[in-house]
């Protein structure tokens, strides 16, 4: 008699601590974290992955022409991963789950063997005009098991750690200007939305102990294209990272690639937004303060690195090298 009440005794405990556990990740008291994925680096200590955006067009554009020399580079760098920086799949995103767009614009278009890596994606403002949730759903997985897409998460690849951001709720103009109509399922209230990303990300950022710091989001802090400069992030993200000691701020939207030194701090912002259609000659001068490299036409970015080395090489729609930067850390120094 006594050993089943002991039992019945753990058992309540248990559901106890269950419900607990639910009610917690409920109220967002457990969950209020970025999801964290790790990633390994290289037997030799290193790490290399590519970066397009503004990419799915069928392959019509370019797109297809940039896929093939992005399997060909990333065969020669043997990349870890690629990363993209949203506007996933035009016009209007995916339409659901099953949205055949899916396999049109990304499985069968980025067919080389050395792409057949995990893809870390962002959502971009095109991809919230569709069903923005079927992108982040893990059935897009079951179909291609290289798709990862969430609003904002961390990659930590012990040197260097990826934060992702979903920039676009951010915007204003996509709520004032009712040109198209977008998904906001999962982000309102925006305001707590967008408070609550900034903080997740500075306590993402204050506790990583990688030697080299990325953020990657769909949106630029700094652009000479025809978006330009993106004020809500100027304002409220680039703070964070130049509190933080971020090295790269990685993004797409406008249609070109480009490198641009911040002022203030070591940060670089480089645009990788070419995948598929390109905006020639539309170029805004506006505010071209540290504007090291900027091109018009397709094209993507690699991005290698070890614990002290970094970098940064872009490539045209040939395969052709366009720029180049690099950058690195002292042997002792700690961060
Ligand atoms: C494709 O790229 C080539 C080379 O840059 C360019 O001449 C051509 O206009 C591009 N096509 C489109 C549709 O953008």
């Amino acid at each position: 008699m006594e050993r089943f009440g002991n039992k019945a005794m753990v058992l309540c405990l248990w559901v106890f601590l269950i419900s607990l556990l639910l009610l917690l990740c409920n109220f967002d008291i457990i969950s209020a974290e970025f999801p964290k994925l790790k990633h390994p680096i290289k037997g030799d200590g290193s790490l290399s992955f590519l970066v397009v955006g503004d990419w799915g067009r069928r392959g019509d554009f370019n797109q297809s022409e940039v896929a093939f020399q992005m399997g060909k580079i990333g065969e020669k760098l043997d990349i870890d991963f690629v990363v993209s920086t949203g506007d996933n799949f035009y016009d209007d995103g995916l339409k659901g789950e099953d949205d055949p767009n899916f396999l049109d614009s990304f499985s069968n278009i980025f067919t080389a063997k050395s792409l057949q890596k995990q893809w870390f994606s962002v959502l971009g403002n095109h991809d919230y005009r569709g069903d923005a949730v079927a992108q982040l759903s893990s059935s897009l997985r079951k179909i291609d098991s290289r798709w990862f897409c969430l609003r904002s998460f961390v990659v930590n690849a012990e040197i260097a750690e990826l934060f992702f951001v979903d920039t676009t709720p951010f915007v204003n103009d996509y709520f004032t200007i009712p040109e198209h109509t977008y998904d906001w399922r999962g982000v309102t209230p925006i305001k707590s939305y967008t408070a609550n990303a900034l903080k997740d990300l500075e306590s993402a950022l204050k506790k990583s102990r990688a030697k080299w710091k990325i953020v990657v989001g769909h949106h630029a802090i700094r652009s000479i294209g025809h978006h330009g400069d993106t004020h809500e992030l100027v304002q409220r993200l680039l703070p964070i990272l130049q509190a933080y000691n971020v090295d790269l701020y990685m993004n797409g939207h406008d249609h070109c690639l480009e490198r641009i030194s911040d002022h203030k701090s070591p940060i670089q912002f480089l645009t990788s937004g070419a995948g598929s259609k390109a905006w020639r000659g539309d170029v805004k001068l506006t505010n071209d303060e540290g504007v090291k490299f900027f091109y018009d036409g397709q094209g993507f970015m690699s991005v290698q690195l070890n614990k002290n080395n970094l970098e940064i090489v872009f490539y045209d729609v040939f395969g052709r090298v366009l720029h180049r930067w690099a950058a690195s850390k002292q042997l002792h120094s700690d961060m």
